[in-house]
C-alpha cells in the first residue's frame, strides 16, 4: 500500500485541534451569507490568498476575524460535524477540540449556545463515524486572569461536559503564570489542564506550565528542547506534546520542514503527537501533517506508527479505552 493510505489507515487521536481553526473559507461565507455578517472578502479565493502569515500574531488576527460569523448553535454544529467529516477520511477515531468561548462571549454569544452545537456536532459525529471525542475550554492568554476566571465560572454549571481547559492565543508576554489562580481552581474542579507553551515562548514558559499550572500535556512544546534540563524533565515523566508541523511551518515556528524538532523529539525518547492545529487556515487536516513530516524527515513507517499509537497514549481516554483504539 501507498504511503497516503498506510497514513490515512493508522487510528488516530488528533489531542491539538481549535474548532473555529477548522472553519474552512466555502463555509465561513456560507455562515456570513446565512447571518448577514460583512467580511470584507468579496470571494473564497481573495480570503483564502490572505492565508500568509509572518507570525502567530499575523494568524490570530485572522482566526478572530474569521470566527465572526459563528452567532447560532446551528452554526457551532455545522462547523463542529464539517470537521468530524473531514477527520473521518484521516483515520482520526478520538478527538480532544479546544474552543475558545471568550472569543463568542465578547461578540454576545452565550457560552450555551457554543455549547450545544459543539456537542450536538460530536455526538452526530460519533454516529456518523464512531468518533470518540472530549471537550477543552481554552483560556485566551492576551485577556487577563479576571475574564478567564469569570469564563470559568461561567462554564462551572457545565462541567460535566468538558474533559479539561487550557491556554491559547498571543504567547509572548503573555506567561502562564499569569493564570496560575485560574489554572488551581480549573483542577480543583476535577478538570484536566494543558497549555499552549514554547511554540514561540521561551523555555520558562514551558517550566512554569509545568510546575504552576500542573498541566498534563504541553501544547506544541518545540522551545523546550533549547533547554536540555527540560527535555529531561519531559522524558522522564513521559510529558505529551501536541506538536503541530504545519502550523509551525505557516507560523514560520520552523525556517523549513527539514529543521522540525519532531524526528529530534521521538529520537530524545519524547512522547510527541502529531496534529493540525487550525487545519482551515494551515494547509492540511492531521494525515497532510504525518505526510509533511514523512517526506520532510524521512520517518519510517515504525515512526509514523508509533506517533499515532503516541495519541492514544496522550489522549485522556481511560486505559481501557487507550488498549482496545491501539
Ligand atoms: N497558538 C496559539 N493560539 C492559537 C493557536 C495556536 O497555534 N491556534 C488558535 N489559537
Ligand atoms: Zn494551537
Amino acid at each position: 500500500i501507498c504511503d497516503d493510505d498506510f497514513i490515512r489507515g493508522l487510528p488516530k487521536a488528533e489531542l491539538h485541534l481549535h474548532l473555529e481553526g477548522s472553519l474552512e473559507p466555502d463555509l465561513l461565507f456560507q455562515l456570513a451569507a446565512r447571518n448577514g455578517v460583512e467580511i470584507g472578502y468579496d470571494t473564497v479565493e481573495s480570503l483564502r490568498a490572505a492565508y500568509s502569515f509572518e507570525s502567530l500574531q499575523d494568524f490570530l488576527d485572522l482566526y478572530y476575524q474569521g470566527m465572526s460569523v459563528l452567532l447560532t448553535q446551528e452554526d457551532f454544529h455545522d462547523l463542529t460535524l464539517a470537521y468530524m467529516t473531514r477527520a473521518a477520511e484521516d483515520g482520526v477515531r478520538h478527538v480532544e477540540v479546544f474552543f475558545d468561548p471568550q472569543a463568542h462571549l465578547d461578540r454576545g454569544v452565550a457560552l450555551k449556545t457554543v455549547l450545544d452545537g459543539i456537542e450536538s456536532g460530536l455526538a452526530e459525529g460519533k454516529r456518523a463515524f464512531g468518533i470518540s471525542s472530549g471537550l477543552i475550554l481554552c483560556f485566551l492568554r492576551h485577556l487577563d486572569e479576571a475574564s478567564a476566571l469569570a469564563v470559568l465560572e461561567q462554564a462551572a454549571p457545565y462541567s460535566h461536559r468538558l474533559l479539561g481547559v487550557g491556554l491559547d492565543s498571543s504567547e509572548n508576554g503573555h506567561p502562564p503564570s499569569k493564570f496560575s489562580r485560574v489554572f488551581a481552581r480549573a483542577g480543583a474542579m476535577g478538570l484536566k489542564r494543558v497549555a499552549h507553551a514554547g511554540e514561540e515562548g521561551p523555555p520558562d514558559y514551558v517550566w512554569q506550565a509545568l510546575d504552576q499550572l500542573g498541566i498534563d500535556r504541553i501544547d506544541h512544546g518545540n522551545r523546550a528542547l533549547e533547554d536540555p534540563l527540560l527535555v529531561e524533565r519531559l522524558r522522564r515523566d513521559q510529558m505529551a506534546l501536541t506538536v503541530c508541523p504545519l502550523s509551525n511551518l505557516k507560523l514560520k515556528v520552523v525556517r523549513d520542514m527539514a529543521e522540525h524538532p519532531l524526528r529530534r523529539m521521538l529520537d530524545l525518547d519524547l512522547q510527541a503527537t502529531v496534529n493540525s492545529d487550525d487545519p482551515a487556515y494551515f494547509g492540511g487536516y492531521v494525515a497532510d501533517n504525518y505526510r509533511a513530516v514523512q517526506q520532510a524527515l524521512g520517518l519510517s513507517r515504525e515512526h509514523l506508527a508509533k506517533l499515532a499509537r503516541n495519541s492514544f497514549t496522550a489522549s485522556f481516554l481511560d486505559r481501557a479505552e487507550k488498549a482496545s483504539a491501539i
